[in-house]
């Protein structure tokens, strides 16, 4: 790893790059491989049994927040996340395996041979270019983050520096993926504060549109609120969804932009070859009145709504959206679509709390799941003005339609 030894500027609460290098050791690691699974109840014990061996107070303590920074990575990386180094922030921030080996097949694809990752965080984008046959240069500002993403990809060049000062040959690709953090303002869990604006990301928004309307190949991660009037004339924005979140907004520059401005992938736990991206030309016909509310009401994935490509669902299924931007769709089709739930529709009333619970009464049910779009009113409110009796449950849509608020019952049909 290449680079300065200290930063004056670390993240809040982020471990020194001391104590992830002696984690990084021999002795760090062989320390780590002895630990037992983590179990917050049984960390005074171990602690007490590793300090009783001899081993240094601090590198235990180094090696337990490790131990469970790496059992709440497995919900992200699975079985590998055992094997990885973390920070509280670099965690929260990486990229999922899944969607990274997406980012890198979009290199591949482009005929990329070097990408440089400028904010590689703790590298799980730059290891997924490496996995992909990618060579990879990463760049991190903090040298304890840096020193991480040299551990978790192995086969990349690590560099501590600031990425707005690093020189690239012009035939490599860049990837940025942002932090949206404040640093320097640590949250009430002592972790740098979350931002959502694009004028607070580092490296800033003006160095990612710089280098990408050099023409070159650069793809960046951004927040998925990001805002389509802010999207270049010559990049592409492509909404991420992973299990229905909308986990990012990934904008795309040169040569790895696609031929249509937006659009929206859903990704496959499995292989990013069964990702289903989403876009298309049209533009979805509204519902004029609840009488056009049919006998099936389709749920885009939120990657489409947030895209604004329901279009492609309305044609997909001959339907009509109930509120535009909201992504439900009614039809009398009942057509398998791979990025959008199917709901048979039971009912549907114009949205009065009166008429509902006697209609609720009526079929003994005692338990509604609600969905909301488009309307707001208090959750505890309304179920506890419905009064709710007996032993079934209903699925209901409260939403909007021509101006006005509508309930669809529902029963789900995938
Ligand atoms: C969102 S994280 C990257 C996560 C990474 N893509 C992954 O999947 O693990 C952003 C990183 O950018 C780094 N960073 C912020 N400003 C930087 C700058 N000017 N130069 C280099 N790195 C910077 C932060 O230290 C942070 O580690």
């Amino acid at each position: 790893m290449r680079g300065a030894e200290t930063n004056a500027e670390t993240n809040a609460g982020a471990p020194g790059a001391d104590s992830v290098r002696r984690l990084l050791s021999d002795d760090g690691r062989r320390l780590l491989a002895q630990l037992p699974p983590y179990d917050p109840d049984r960390v005074l014990s171990v602690t007490d049994r590793l300090r009783a061996d001899g081993h240094a107070p601090d590198l235990v303590a180094a090696a337990l927040t490790q131990s469970a920074l790496r059992a709440k990575a497995t919900a992200k990386f699975g079985a590998a996340a055992a094997g990885m180094f973390f920070t509280a922030d670099g965690l929260e921030q990486a990229t999922r395996p899944q969607i990274a080996a997406g980012h890198a097949q979009r290199f591949v694809d482009a005929e990329v041979d070097t990408v440089f990752d400028l904010g590689c965080g703790i590298g799980s984008d730059a290891e997924a270019f490496a996995a992909a046959g990618l060579r990879v240069h990463a760049v991190d500002l903090d040298p304890a983050t840096a020193a991480i993403a040299a551990a978790n990809a192995p086969s990349a060049v690590v560099e501590v520096a600031d990425a707005t000062t690093v020189s690239i040959p012009s035939d490599a690709a860049v990837w940025l993926d942002p932090a949206r953090r404040t640093r320097g303002v640590a949250d009430v869990t002592g972790r740098t504060r979350r931002t959502f604006r694009l004028d607070e990301l580092l490296p800033s928004w003006e160095f990612v549109t710089a280098l990408g309307a050099s023409g070159r190949a650069v793809g960046t991660k951004l927040s998925p609120s990001f805002p389509l009037s802010a999207l270049p004339p010559e990049a592409s924005a492509q909404w991420v969804s992973y299990g229905g979140e909308v986990l990012e907004c990934a904008v795309w520059f040169g040569p790895l932009a696609d031929a249509h401005r937006v659009s929206a992938r859903l990704v496959d736990a499995s292989s990013a070859s069964n990702d289903v991206v989403v876009h298309t030309d049209s533009v979805a016909p509204s519902a004029d009145s609840i009488d056009d509310v049919d006998t099936y009401l389709y749920e885009a994935d939120r990657a489409v709504v947030r895209a604004g490509v329901t279009a492609a669902l309305t044609d997909a299924v001959g339907g009509v959206e109930l509120s535009p931007g909201l992504g439900h769709v009614s039809t009398d089709q009942r057509i398998d679509v791979g990025f959008a739930r199917r709901f048979r529709v039971l009912e549907t009333m114009p949205f009065n709390q009166k008429a509902l619970r006697s209609w609720l009464r009526l079929r003994r049910i005692g338990r509604v799941t609600v969905k909301k779009r488009g309307v707001t009113f208090d959750d505890a409110t309304f179920r506890r003005d419905l009064k709710l009796k007996g032993s079934d449950h209903a699925l209901l849509l409260v939403t909007r339609l021509a101006e006005t608020q509508v309930v669809l019952v529902l029963d789900p049909d995938d």
